[in-house]
């Protein structure tokens, strides 16, 4: 029995807030008891705040046309494999009425950086959706844009948006993109979203290629000081038309432990058991849920684009309508005592005095 391990946890279940150096040892020296014990920790912790509901977000992969040549993802500038396809309007709007039908209220619009979604377009279509659905959350995903440009959007009517930091360690973050990305940029495109007032997700791949148990300590780091709303994390699954194609992917078991350590360190997050998770194992957003998680973010798409928006090789759900998800997932959760609930799912605010 590692004494230290359980009294990092300890200190990081009760006070929220670990030194650099302790998240190292957490990843570094993780015990099967260890893991155990941060896993009942988080579920305390998550079911105290948000009971066994489960948060849904109808998420619409709008365009697969993207600028950027991240050297992990499937749909980058120069796979030379890709079917590039854009929705159109009624297409996204047809996408929101069968999630509405659904269940659901709140959509992720996604996309990649597609020039022609300027502003003019991309909030004309906010504002339609909020006219539509007043009732729904709008979270935005669409990579990095100017100050402007997010202002307009928040003004349009978007609520939320998820941009992932990928990685807090400058060196590691170029390992991964391209010389004409910069880590500066995208850190700065968080503390713009966060200043014009848009609930924000942040996160990063588990196993990364070039990851090293400082980088992820960092990443805890960051993320424990930047507190932002919802927190995105998945295992890296190495994608065929890609130069990371013979790269290792991250892990179940990285993944579930990380999903814990972050309930523990940001109890009122909204912190999603993803598709990646998902796709390394049949149960994983299960087990996500049981780690402490508690949104899924099902995929509402047009089943004949899906394929097209394959971030990494063998993504799950390729063949299945919005609707065949959606009963698929409640009678996952169900199994598990969790339900999936009608809400936009808000954050819920804790103030320290409730979790003492
Ligand atoms: N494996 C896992 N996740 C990936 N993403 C992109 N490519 C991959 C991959 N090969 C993640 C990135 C991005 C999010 C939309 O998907 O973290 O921010
Ligand atoms: Fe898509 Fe089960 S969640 S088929």
């Amino acid at each position: 029995m590692d004494e230290t391990l359980f009294s990092i946890i300890d200190t990081l279940s009760t006070t929220h807030s670990l030194s650099t150096e302790q998240y190292e040892y957490l990843v570094t020296h993780r015990s099967d008891e260890g893991a155990k014990l941060l896993q009942v920790r988080a579920a305390a912790i998550r079911d105290a705040i948000y009971g066994k509901d489960v948060f849904v977000r109808g998420l619409i992969e709008f365009s697969n046309i993207c600028k950027n040549d991240c050297y992990y993802c499937g749909i980058r500038k120069s796979n030379p494999n890709l079917s590039h396809y854009r929705l159109t309007e009624a297409q996204i709007m047809y996408c929101c009425k069968s999630g509405y039908d659904l269940g659901f209220r709140t959509f992720v619009l996604q996309s990649g950086e597609d020039g022609h979604f300027t502003d003019d377009v991309l909030s004309d279509l906010v504002r339609r959706i909020k006219i539509e659905y007043p009732d729904c959350a709008i979270t935005l995903s669409v990579g990095e844009r100017p100050y402007e440009s997010y202002a307009r959007l928040k003004e349009a009517g978007a609520d939320r948006y998820l941009l992932r930091h990928e990685t807090a360690t400058k060196a590691h973050y170029e390992k991964l993109h391209p010389p004409e990305m910069s880590f500066d940029h995208r850190m700065q495109c968080l503390r713009d979203l966060r200043k014009l007032g848009y609930a924000v997700g942040a996160g990063f791949m588990v196993g990364s290629p070039y990851q090293t148990p400082g980088d992820l300590a960092r990443d805890f780091k960051f993320l424990e000081e930047f507190r932002p709303d919802m927190v995105g994390i998945g295992p890296f699954i190495p994608h065929r038309d890609t130069p990371f194609k013979d790269m290792e992917a991250g892990t179940l078991e990285d993944t579930l432990y990380y999903l814990s350590i972050l309930r523990c360190m940001l109890p009122d997050v909204l912190l999603p058991a993803t598709t990646a998770l998902g796709t390394i194992h049949p149960l994983g957003r299960e087990m996500g849920i049981q780690y402490g998680a508690n949104v899924i973010m099902p995929n509402l798409s047009p089943v004949t684009v899906r394929k097209m928006y394959e971030l990494y090789d063998g993504k799950i759900c390729m063949d299945d309508e919005g609707a065949a998800c959606s009963r698929c997932l409640d009678l996952r959760l169900e199994k598990i005592g969790h339900r999936i609930v009608v809400d936009r799912g808000d954050r819920k605010i804790q103030t320290e005095e409730v979790l003492l």
